[in-house]
């Protein structure tokens, strides 16, 4: 078979030699890192996965039984728009760029690296958790997640290999050199060295920190740099899946903690308290905030400037796209004390970006708390302030407690146990993570999802083990 045809693809790609034979050399090395780094021990077991086939709205979305490493991963980007402009910025209206701008290459080679980094470390993340699987659905849930990360990094290895030339395509080895949590060569960003090996880690991970990757996608899904603009867009349409993961399984986890908490000790029921469940989220969405950058950025001024990264919703909130002459005010630390700073706002766009983030999450606390809610629950979930344990911008090297007041070293130290899980907590949530693989049953520490795939009953048998 012709490798234009093993890689499903709207891009002209039997018409393009250069990149065919660059894909060409990457393609077994990918295939290679599946294999050592992809799910372990379920490689050769049929998953009931989707497959995107092409971008239309139908048939983009393909539902078949696949063993992972014959899915097929493809490049697929949103058609093109033959009219589209740079929407913000300084060169705001002129034609959107189809090549990489000189000045900007560095900057936006450094974006598509990040980015596409995150896509396979997360794999390796997660390449045990299907041997302790709360149940088939949720198997089948981490596998969609896995493969469609996969094909995240064929997105951006596919922008590397056709726009950056030989740098792009030493990138593209690279990322499948590095390995998630590897003192030597580790992934780039400390949320993806981070260990996630517990669903209860996975879901606060795909709820949290994949939430990262959709606003990071949605403001390059409007960049001026066209390309990058229709691969991210494109993304988007298999990101949501994997947020629906993240939200429905922290959901469903606290949905069964709330009624186990009305027989008795959650703990001795083997559920996982409440308290447990709140240090959880406040490491991932604390590590999960760094992954905006600097609240204070020249970075994020430029690429705005530039065209090439712009606000969320960019086109559908803003009348004005310059966003110059405006102020942002942001408190920081000064001399000990948290005092207000105002900014220019395109300084500021990181942490705008963060905000439209914080609310996103705030709407699925809302949910979560309504689950405890109806079990006759007054205990609440919150968000921590987004000050507290940072290691990324104005905050990082100060101490705060959970509702964001400047504390000492030594009071965050005596406290920390309190507002992060603790050697002890996971080693319990390890203790109950035990495969549950028979079609239609579930763990004990999580409620059933309220339907299954695609329309199917939760009963289903979504791998064939
Ligand atoms: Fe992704
Ligand atoms: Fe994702």
């Amino acid at each position: 078979m012709e490798l234009y045809e093993r890689i499903p693809n709207n891009v002209n790609l039997s018409e393009d030699k250069g990149l065919l034979r660059a894909l060409e050399k990457w393609l077994p090395n990918y295939l290679s890192w599946w294999r050592e780094m992809g799910p372990e021990g379920f490689q050769e077991k049929d998953v009931y996965l989707r497959t995107a086939v092409s971008v239309e709205p139908e048939g983009w979305a393909h539902f078949d039984y696949v063993k992972m490493p014959d899915y097929r991963w493809g490049i697929f980007l949103k058609p093109a728009d033959a009219d589209a402009r740079v929407g913000f910025g300084d060169h705001l209206g002129q034609p959107a760029y189809q090549e990489v701008p000189g000045e900007f290459r560095n900057a936006l080679r450094r974006i598509i690296v990040t980015q596409g980094d995150t896509e396979p470390a997360s794999v390796e993340q997660q390449r045990q958790l299907g041997k302790t699987c709360p149940s088939l659905y949720d198997m089948r849930n981490l596998f969609q997640v896995n493969v469609e990360e996969g094909r995240h990094l064929w997105a951006m290895v596919y922008l590397l290999q056709k726009y950056f030339g030989r740098d792009g395509r030493e990138e593209a080895e690279a990322m499948l050199e590095r390995r998630s949590g590897n003192p030597d060569k580790p992934r780039i960003l400390e949320a993806f060295n981070q260990p996630c090996d517990d669903w209860l880690n996975l879901f606060c991970f795909t709820m949290f920190t994949d939430r990262d990757g959709k606003y990071q996608l949605a403001a390059l899904a409007e960049s001026g740099f066209e390309p990058l603009a229709r691969t991210c867009q494109f993304m988007l349409t298999e990101e949501a899946h994997h947020l629906f993961v993240g939200e429905t399984g922290v959901g469903r986890v606290v949905k069964r903690t709330a009624q186990l908490m009305k027989e008795g000790d959650v703990r001795e029921l083997g559920g996982i308290p409440l308290d447990i469940i709140q240090r959880y989220i406040n490491f991932w969405f604390s590590y999960s905030l760094d992954l905006f950058g600097g609240e204070i950025s020249s970075n994020s001024a430029d690429f705005f400037a530039a065209g090439l990264k712009g606000r969320y919703q960019e086109q559908k909130k803003y009348t004005e796209h310059s966003a110059a002459n405006e102020i942002f005010t942001l408190m920081v630390v000064e001399d000990g004390h948290l005092v207000p700073r105002e900014i220019p706002l395109r300084n500021a766009l990181n942490e705008v970006l963060r905000g439209e983030y914080v609310r996103d999450c705030e709407r699925a606390m809302k949910r979560w708390n309504k689950y405890l809610e109806d079990e006759g629950q007054t205990e609440q979930l919150y968000l921590p302030s987004t000050r507290f344990h940072r290691h990324v911008g104005e905050y990082a090297g100060h101490y705060f407690d959970v509702e964001g007041n400047l504390i000492t070293k030594d009071e965050f130290e005596r406290r920390r146990n309190e507002w992060l899980p603790t050697t002890e907590d996971r080693e319990y949530v390890r203790s109950l993570m035990h495969a549950v693989t028979e079609p239609g049953k579930i763990a004990n520490w999580i409620a059933p999802p309220t339907a299954g795939i695609k329309g199917l009953p939760f009963e289903f048998e979504y791998v064939r083990l």
